[in-house]
């Protein structure tokens, strides 16, 4: 493979991309699911595309596929407009819910779909045994996929997207359905491709994952996008240097009620900025708590998005 990181071209682009679907009696009525979505992800980057249930991150990615059509704004493919076909044999998909042909085995399957992308017999082959062990399936490559589990199908669709040994991979939901030890492989998998220079991009809910992969992410909401960034610049940490301090008993008279952010059973959280500390534990020693630990408050991916899905307005009419 050829992967050239410093081509000008992103590896997508989107230009005030919108669509619409038609809802209601006779389909008489159209309700926006994307509105003006701007944005490029540059090749070699690890991109999460984040958003709540309905927002619009697997149109998106149906309209990038050639799945459903915009109503009117751009998108390109590795610097290809959607309707040149050239791209199409250099990325790979993993749709949001992957189907297969289910008396097919995974190395059934997997030479079928090489098949299809024109790989010679010896590289399908290769490239099929290594996917599968690459996903975990080894003990699994000729049961028929009908006898899968969701977990399972999610693996064999995440092979079937690298088959093509694809520049840029693009995966609604990669992590759906798995449990942690296919979460992990998952990761890994991102982390491989990106050593290798090639472009992922990602819808997921699983935020801990987009802050541990993620170059950069967008936020969508109601199928606007609303911020997207590096996640540093994204989460943060608070101007004030807020800190948390955990207790355990004592008398917490000597502490301003504003400071007291949570209570369970004997242990209370705090919450103080840094010129307050030193008069806080010796407030707390003086009322006989424990100290148990103090730590900088630091704002998670999941906090910003509980904030910021939490705004209301701004969405399609
Ligand atoms: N085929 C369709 N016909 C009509 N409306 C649709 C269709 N597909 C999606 N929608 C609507 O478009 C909006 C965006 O849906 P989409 O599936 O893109 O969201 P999503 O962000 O992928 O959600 P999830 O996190 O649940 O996968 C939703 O309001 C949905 O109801
Ligand atoms: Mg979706």
């Amino acid at each position: 493979m050829n992967v050239s990181s410093s081509t000008p071209t992103p590896a997508l682009s989107f230009a005030h991309l919108s669509k619409s679907y038609a809802v209601g009696f006779l389909a008489r009525q159209r309700r926006a699911a994307l509105t003006d979505l701007t944005f490029d992800v540059a090749r070699g980057e690890v991109f999460g595309y984040l958003g709540a249930n309905g927002s619009g991150k697997t149109t998106t990615i149906k309209t990038l596929m050639g799945l459903v059509f915009a109503d009117s704004g751009e998108a390109r493919v590795l610097g290809l407009p959607l309707a040149d076909p050239a791209w199409k044999a250099r990325v790979g998909y993993l749709p949001e819910q992957p189907y297969f042909y289910d008396y097919l085995t995974p190395r059934e399957y997997l030479d079928y779909v090489g098949r299809l992308f024109g790989l010679s017999p010896s590289v399908r082959t290769e490239r099929a045994n290594a996917l599968i062990e690459e996903v975990g399936l080894q003990d699994s490559r000729d049961v028929a996929v009908r006898r899968f589990s969701k977990g399972m199908a999610q693996r064999l669709g995440l092979a079937q997207a690298l088959l093509n040994d694809p520049e840029l991979v693009v995966l609604d939901e990669p992590m759906s359905g798995l449990d942690p030890i296919g979460r992990s492989l998952v990761r890994g998998v991102i982390l491989r491709l990106k050593r290798e220079g090639r472009t992922v991009f990602f819808s997921t809910h699983i935020l801990p994952d987009a802050e541990t992969l993620c170059d950069r992410v967008a936020l969508l909401r109601e199928g606007r996008l609303v911020k997207v960034g590096r996640l540093d610049e994204i989460l943060e940490r608070d101007d004030r240097n807020l800190l948390e301090v955990l207790v355990s008993g004592g008398d917490l008279a000597g502490i301003p009620e504003a400071s007291r952010t949570g209570r369970m059973g004997e242990r209370a959280t705090l919450q103080v900025t840094e010129p307050e500390l030193l008069a806080t534990l010796e407030a707390l020693k003086r009322g006989g708590s424990r100290v148990l630990s103090v730590q900088p408050i630091r704002q998670s991916l999941e906090d910003y998005f509980m904030k910021e899905m939490g705004k209301g307005g701004g969405g399609p009419a």
